[in-house]
C-alpha cells in the first residue's frame, strides 16, 4: 500500500536526532547543564512559601504574564511594551523560527552554536551557514560580515554556549549595525559577562535579544524566558504568535518575587565569576589541558585523547560534567558548569587526582 503523506512526514521527522537531553544521574554533583547551584535553595523555599497564599491554580493565570512583564521591565530597565515572554527562551526560539523563517530563509550562525537552536533549524528545514571557531576558540568578525550579505537571519549566543566566547562590545555592535536581516542575540548567560546589547533594541528595529531566568536567577526548572524587541514585534508576538497562557501560575508568581529581589542575584553572579576564574586558573596549572576563557557560568577545556576517560572517571566519583567531543578545531572537549565553592573544589580535586 502506498504511504500516506502523514506516514512520510513522520518518517522524515524520525530521521532527525532531536535535541539530546543530558543523562539523568541521582545524587551527583551536577555540573553538566549550566544550571546555577550558587543560588541558595533556601531562597526558593522562602519564595515558594510566600506565593502559596497568592495562588488559585483552579484559575487560568489571566493577567499573570502582564505582571511578570512589569517586574521584568523594572529589573532590566526597558519599557514593558518592548518585552515578550515564553516558556523558557527555548520556546521563544521555537516560535520565532516556526513563524518567521522557512526553507527559503538563510540563517548565519557560529559553529558551535546553541544546540537547541540548531536542532530547531533542522526541524523546520531552515538552511544554516555556520562560521567555525578558530584555534583559540574565538570568532572572527570579518567572517560574519563577509557572509552576512547572503543571510536573512543572524543568530549568535553572546556569550556562546559551549565556548563561553563573547565578541568585544564594539565588534558585536558593528556586526549588528551592518546586518540588514533579522538579528537574534541570545543573552542567556549575559549576567556573567561584561556587557549586554539589550539597549540597542531601542534603536534597531531588526534586533531581538533573548534572555532567561534559568541561568543567573537559577530558575531553570520554572521555564521563564523573555526577550526584548521593538514594540511592533512584541505586539505581534504576544497577541498573535504566543499561546494565551504560556507560563504557569507558579512560575509567574515565583518569577515576580525573584525579580523583586534581583540584587541578591547580582551577588550570586559576582561569586560565579570569581569561581570561574579559580576553575580556569587551576585547570591551567595542571598543564595538560587547553583551557578557554569564558564570559559565562561554565568553562570549556580540551582534554584531547583523555576526555572520555576523565569524563567516565568523574562520573564514577559522582561528578557529572559535559562531554562534547570535537568543538571547533579541538578534539576531546569537556565543559564544566561553575557550581558552589564546594562543588567546584570537589571537581578540581577529583580531576587533579585523576592526572596523578
Ligand atoms: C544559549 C542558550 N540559550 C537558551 C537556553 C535555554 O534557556 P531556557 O532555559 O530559558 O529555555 C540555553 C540553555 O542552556 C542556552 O545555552
Amino acid at each position: 500500500m502506498r504511504k500516506s503523506w502523514y506516514e512520510k512526514k513522520i518518517e522524515n521527522l524520525s530521521k532527525l536526532s532531536g535535541y539530546k537531553k543530558p543523562v539523568k544521574y541521582s545524587n551527583v554533583i551536577k555540573l553538566d547543564s549550566n544550571e546555577n547551584y550558587a543560588v541558595d535553595s533556601s531562597f526558593f523555599q522562602d519564595v515558594m512559601n510566600q506565593i502559596q497564599e497568592k495562588m488559585d491554580v483552579r484559575e487560568y493565570p489571566l493577567g499573570g504574564v502582564d505582571r511578570l512583564i512589569v517586574a521584568l521591565s523594572n529589573y532590566i530597565k526597558m519599557p514593558k511594551e518592548m518585552i515578550g515572554v515564553g516558556n523558557g527562551s527555548d520556546q521563544i526560539i521555537d516560535l520565532l523560527l516556526g513563524n518567521l523563517a522557512s526553507k527559503e530563509t538563510r540563517i548565519l550562525t557560529s559553529d558551535p552554536t546553541f544546540g537547541f537552536f540548531e536542532e530547531r533549524c533542522k526541524l523546520y528545514a531552515i538552511p544554516t551557514k555556520k562560521i567555525q571557531f578558530n584555534e583559540e576558540m574565538n570568532l572572527r568578525l570579518e567572517d560574519f560580515i563577509t557572509n552576512s550579505k547572503k543571510a536573512d537571519i543572524l543568530y549568535l549566543d553572546s556569550p556562546n554556549n559551549p565556548t563561553g566566547f563573547q565578541f568585544q562590545r564594539k565588534q558585536l555592535e558593528k556586526l549588528i549595525q551592518s546586518f540588514n536581516g533579522l538579528v537574534i542575540i541570545d543573552e542567556a548567560y549575559v549576567e556573567f559577562a561584561g556587557y549586554s546589547i539589550a539597549n540597542m533594541t531601542k534603536k534597531m528595529n531588526n534586533l531581538i535579544v533573548l534572555r532567561t531566568l534559568s541561568k543567573s536567577f537559577g530558575l531553570a526548572g520554572l521555564r521563564i524566558g523573555y526577550f526584548l524587541a521593538n514594540k511592533k514585534t512584541i505586539d505581534a508576538f504576544s497577541r498573535v504568535i504566543q499561546y494565551p497562557y504560556p507560563l504557569n501560575t507558579i512560575a509567574i508568581e515565583a518569577g515576580i518575587l525573584a525579580l523583586k529581589r534581583s540584587k541578591y542575584f547580582v551577588d550570586v553572579a559576582d561569586f560565579v565569576k570569581k569561581e570561574r576564574t579559580r576553575i580556569i586558573e587551576k585547570l591551567r596549572e595542571m598543564k595538560v589541558f587547553k583551557v578557554f576563557d569564558s564570559e559565562a557560568n561554565f568553562v570549556l577545556f580540551a582534554a584531547d585523547g583523555a576526555s572520555q576517560r576523565i569524563h567516565k572517571a568523574l562520573i564514577e566519583q559522582g561528578i557529572v560534567i559535559k562531554n562534547l567531543g570535537k568543538v571547533g578545531k579541538h578534539d576531546g572537549c569537556l565543559r564544566v558548569t561553575v557550581g558552589t565553592q564546594e562543588m567546584n573544589s570537589r571537581f578540581l580535586t577529583a580531576i587533579r587526582d585523576l592526572l596523578n
